[in-house]
């Protein structure tokens, strides 16, 4: 290779759309448009590399016009159901259509760890633990690469909030660093292998994290190892050092030359390797990473791939909603009675035209085009992508469809008065809630917006019958929680969502999710009540120290003792499930198995879960594995957990190596994070082991 073809490897721009509507004249005529084009080699067989957002679905905000793909429902909908198959498919089904499209590199594998249910990307990713969350990261990304594109893994490290996401430093202990977010990263990696990594916008104890030499030098490539690639997020390079850093590629060069005034990866970089700031060596490993993730994930061998059967494409979006709806709480008004003629009022949430999905980059136009688009605005560069997005999948259509002996009325809740009316004309009364969440924006608190808590109050208070259906990307607060009959939590449900919801209302599915994050009764009980400089303008550099450290979500519930209003880890059933016979084994790790039966009157599904709850010298909480189980009524099935060996052990940073304590150790399994059935102990001898 040249110099220049080298170079020519190391930029990315965006194609001209909604978020950038200025056409770049590096990308010829007829590519189809993307988030990013980088040319390809011709001379070399090298093809051009098209990435396109995003882990819910190939996006299109304005690059094709008319263009429209599978919009899945939202990460934590994908986490709640513990299937990693589920994620695999999900997988499959993005790469598939990326490749119809001629895309090659999927800008999917959003994984930070949801530590603050205020972070509006959270619906992006997967869950406050680790393990989940690579679990299903990694699966979602072997599906996509299994189609011969290249998949991300993203955002690289610690973006746990999105307010002023480009001057945020987020301030970590390194080694409690290592035990949750990096550990996240470190087993996605191992497990899915990755193409690419994406670096974060935002700074890490002080250097960016696209500059951020102990991150990328230091840890992803030096201590794991790492083959693939690192990229910038879009307008993240801030100067040309930071291939020295070990960022190997800028994307969105066109925001980096807005917002820090030069592109940084096209002339500075050679400049810089001309006067010797850059040694070719270095270049040619930047462009060799690239190449090497092409050929191992076989882009090389790129081509449009086949149109994809959408219709089975769509029974996936299905399966995953179904799979991810929590049921909260029931005190049985939950499953409705097909058999009998009652009388429902649907209420609010914008029922009648479909459900909620969120907003940014990783939004999907679904089949048919959005049901609505809410533009709501606000302050900054991500302001144009805030929107509440309606997908075509109307729970009050699907309603009718499945009771068709009921009497199914709907009131928009657009206030407290004519809700109650409805309600008390009912026996059953469905509110239905929505929260637009997204991208560039933390909640300011976890209320539900626009006067849907003093709805909800007041057809309670007519209907004691009612049932809450949640459409949000985070945990909520529920003032009325104790006065409602009936809570689901369907997240952004996808394109299919209206159907999974009056599916599970109708009892003709059994509701399986989990809790992926801890719903906290109130902020007070979250390491951050308040966000540092709440009112801070956009734009202004702000800290936040995650002290918290490794003690994420339900882990920071049990260091404190405190009891969440939802743990993770939580759902109900429409029948139930016992656990016994635990036997434990102990060596390198922990191993245990146990039985699961389903004692109640029906089929349905359960996620048994294994957790660490004491080591030597402290109490803890600590998933170390779990296993979603579908049995018909009386079936027993044993199940076996193998823990990864991390989870047992403390990062030692000054000595580079992972140290399990000698000793005590005491596990329990559980139907949520607080729910411990079974418990027992073993010793282990304690050692060193990994980087
Ligand atoms: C966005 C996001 C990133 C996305 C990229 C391309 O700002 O942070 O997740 O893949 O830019 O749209």
């Amino acid at each position: 290779m040249t110099d220049d073809e080298r170079f020519s490897l190391l930029v990315g721009v965006m194609g001209a759309g909604e978020l950038w509507p200025v056409p770049d004249e590096r990308i010829p005529p007829g590519v189809p448009m993307s988030a990013a084009y980088v040319p390809g080699i011709p001379r070399l067989g090298v093809p051009a590399l098209l990435m396109s957002d995003a882990g819910l679905g190939v996006t299109n905000p304005g690059y094709r016009p008319g263009d429209t793909a599978t919009a899945l429902p939202a990460g934590l909908a994908l986490a709640a159901s513990f299937d990693p198959a589920l994620a695999r498919e999900a997988g499959g089904l993005i790469g598939r259509e990326a490749r119809s499209r001629g895309f090659n590199v999927q800008l999917a594998g959003a994984m930070n760890l949801a530590r603050d249910p205020r972070n509006g990307r959270n619906f992006e990713y997967v869950s406050e633990d680790p393990l989940l969350t690579a679990t299903i990261a990694a699966e979602s990304v072997k599906g996509i690469q299994h189609e011969g594109v290249i998949s991300t893994v993203k955002h690289y490290s610690l973006n746990g909030n999105e307010t002023n996401r480009h001057w945020l430093d987020a301030v970590i202990d390194p080694d409690a660093h290592r035990e949750s977010d990096l550990l996240a990263f470190e087993m996605a990696i191992e497990r899915g292998a990755p193409g690419a990594v994406m670096a974060a916008y935002n700074k890490i104890n002080g250097d960016y994290a696209a500059a951020n030499d102990v991150l990328i030098n230091g840890v992803l490539k030096g201590a794991w190892g790492y083959r693939g690639w690192v990229m910038s997020d879009w307008g993240a390079t801030p100067g040309w050092e930071c291939a020295l850093a070990g960022l190997d590629q800028e994307c969105g060069a066109q925001i980096d030359a807005l917002l820090w005034g030069s592109e940084a990866f096209g002339d500075p970089l050679r400049a810089a390797h001309a006067e010797g700031g850059l040694a070719s060596e270095r270049l040619s490993d930047m462009v060799r990473r690239i190449l090497r993730s092409m050929f191992a994930v076989g882009v090389d061998r790129a081509h449009v791939g086949p149109a994809p059967d959408m219709d089975a494409h769509n029974e996936i979006a299905l399966r995953i909603a179904r799979a991810g709806i929590v049921l909260l709480a029931n005190r049985g008004a939950l499953p409705l009675a097909p058999e009998s003629s009652p009388r429902i009022a649907v209420i609010g949430g914008y029922a009648h035209a479909g459900v909620a999905a969120g907003y940014g980059s990783a939004a999907v136009v679904p089949p048919g085009g959005y049901a609505a688009v809410v533009p709501i605005g606000g302050q900054g560069l991500e302001a144009g992508m805030r929107n509440l997005y309606l997908l075509p999948s109307s729970p009050l259509s699907e309603l009718r469809e499945r009771l068709p002996r009921a009497q199914i009325e709907f009131d928009p809740g657009l206030g407290p008065a004519e809700a109650a009316m409805a309600a008390r004309r009912a026996d059953v009364a469905i509110v239905f809630a929505v929260r637009a969440e997204g991208e560039g924006f933390d909640g300011a608190d976890l209320s539900l917006p626009w006067g849907q808590d003093a709805v909800i109050a007041a057809v309670a208070a007519a209907n004691p019958n009612t049932v809450v259906v949640l459409e949000t990307g985070n945990p909520v607060t529920m003032p009325w929680r104790n006065s409602v009959n009936a809570i689901l939590q369907a997240w952004y449900p996808g394109q299919n969502g209206g159907r999974a919801i009056a599916e599970v209302l109708a009892g003709v599915v059994n509701p399986s999710g989990r809790l992926p994050i801890t719903f906290p009764v109130d902020l007070g009980q979250t390491p951050r009540p308040e966000l540092p400089d709440p009112a801070t303008p956009w734009g202004t550099p702000t800290t936040i120290d995650y002290f918290e450290g490794a003690d994420v979500g339900y882990r920071w519930f049990a260091k404190r003792g405190l009891a969440p209003m939802f743990a993770f880890g939580h759902g109900l059933s429409y029948t139930r499930f016992e656990y016994r016979d635990l036997v434990l084994g102990a060596g390198d790790t922990i191993s245990a198995s146990f039985s699961v039966a389903n004692v109640g009157d029906r089929a349905g599904a359960d996620v048994p879960q294994l957790y660490l709850t004491s080591a030597p010298g402290e109490r803890c909480s600590r998933l170390l594995g779990f296993e979603r189980v579908e049995l018909e009524p009386g079936a027993t099935r044993r199940v076996s957990i193998e823990a990864d060996a991390r989870l047992l052990a403390h990062y030692d940073g000054g000595a580079g190596t992972w140290r399990i304590a000698p000793g005590g150790y005491t596990v329990a399994v559980g139907a949520s994070a607080v729910a411990l059935r079974l418990a027992g102990g073993v010793e282990l001898a304690g050692r060193a082991f990994g980087r």
